[in-house]
């Protein structure tokens, strides 16, 4: 199957010389929760304004659904949904007459049942009727997706759905985008939370400082990001490692000088010590020992740390 947006060698430089995005190619997968991890300032909310047609490229071509966002805006912002970063919804205004009025903006004809759907999905019948100023923080969120979802878009884009808000806010955001994803809308998502793109997405990419570093599964990702390596180096070179150490999965290096123990750092047994008194056994003595993270870790470390 084609992908659904096409992203090629996409940049942004701002009008004050700031380059925002730097040379991004994407694909997002129709029927994927996509999560766009970054840090903030990486480029998250340019990179979907972008894709939106809402932010002018310096470069590059954006595709969705098979449509030029630029040449064919309207087709291709049929296919959208997207709930800003900043909430802007008419405070006066109710759930109801925001959702109907959405579906006006996109030349969509009336559909009284489907609004109803939509608000009942998100929890807000009962509060159709009443001002939003007079929501609740997760509520108005609830009205943005409302407003986005009404004129039927394939896709959504949610920009950092869950910034700031409690746990508990968070979980129930997270059961509304996957019933959303199992109706067959394709989600993409930003966050700077490591735990929501875990959580969440089928696959997450890391942009930084504009680019986009690694776009992988989940489940790969997770697997990378819990293992750890424990480096000995060895005063005299061995030949083999000894057939009692053969559990531990050592690598030696092609010097003969270095073993490579991999572990996962997240279990409660490493199984450093058990190996360090085994090696003791086979007679293997070390002058040095480190451990390394993977580079995805290294990455998010980083990230982290910012
Ligand atoms: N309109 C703009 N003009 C100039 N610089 C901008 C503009 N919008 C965003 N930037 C800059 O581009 C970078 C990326 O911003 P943004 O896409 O909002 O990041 P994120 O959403 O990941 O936090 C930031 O350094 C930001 O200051
Ligand atoms: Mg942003």
């Amino acid at each position: 199957m084609p992908p659904i947006i096409s992203v090629s060698n996409l940049s942004k430089t701002y009008k004050t010389g700031f380059t925002a995005l730097k040379n991004i190619n994407l694909e997002i997968r129709k029927g994927e929760i996509f999560a766009l991890l970054g840090p903030n300032g990486a480029g998250k909310t340019t990179l979907i304004g972008t894709i939106c047609g809402l932010v002018m490229p310096s470069a590059g071509t954006v595709t969705i659904g098979g449509h030029d966002n630029v040449r064919d805006f309207r087709a291709a912002r049929q296919l959208v949904g997207l709930v800003p970063q900043e909430l802007h919804t008419d405070a006066w205004e109710t759930p109801l007459a925001t959702a109907a009025f959405s579906r006006g903006l996109f030349g969509k004809p009336k559909n009284s049942a489907l609004v109803e759907k939509i608000l009942k999905d998100l929890s807000l019948w009962d509060k159709r009727k009443s001002q939003i100023i007079t929501l609740s923080g997760g509520m108005k969120r609830r009205v943005m997706i409302a407003k986005a979802l009404a004129h039927e878009p394939q896709i959504l884009f949610l920009d950092e759905p869950t910034a700031g808000v409690d746990v508990e806010l968070r979980k129930s955001m997270w059961q509304v985008v996957r019933e959303l994803r199992d109706s067959g809308v394709t989600i993409i998502l930003t966050t700077h939370y490591i735990e929501e793109a875990e959580e969440m997405a089928d696959r997450v990419g890391v942009i930084n400082k504009g680019e986009i570093v690694l776009v992988e599964d989940k489940a790969t990702l997770m697997h990378k990001l819990g293992r750890k390596q424990l480096k000995l180096s060895l005063p005299e070179r061995i030949d083999t490692v000894p057939a009692g150490l053969a559990a531990y999965g050592l690598e030696l290096s092609e010097d003969g000088q270095e073993l490579t123990y991999t572990y996962d750092a997240k279990s409660e047994r490493t199984g450093i010590t058990t190996l360090l008194n085994d090696l003791r056994t086979a007679g293997i003595t070390f002058n040095d020992l480190n451990t390394t993270q993977s580079s995805l870790e290294e990455i998010f470390v980083n990230l982290v740390h910012q």
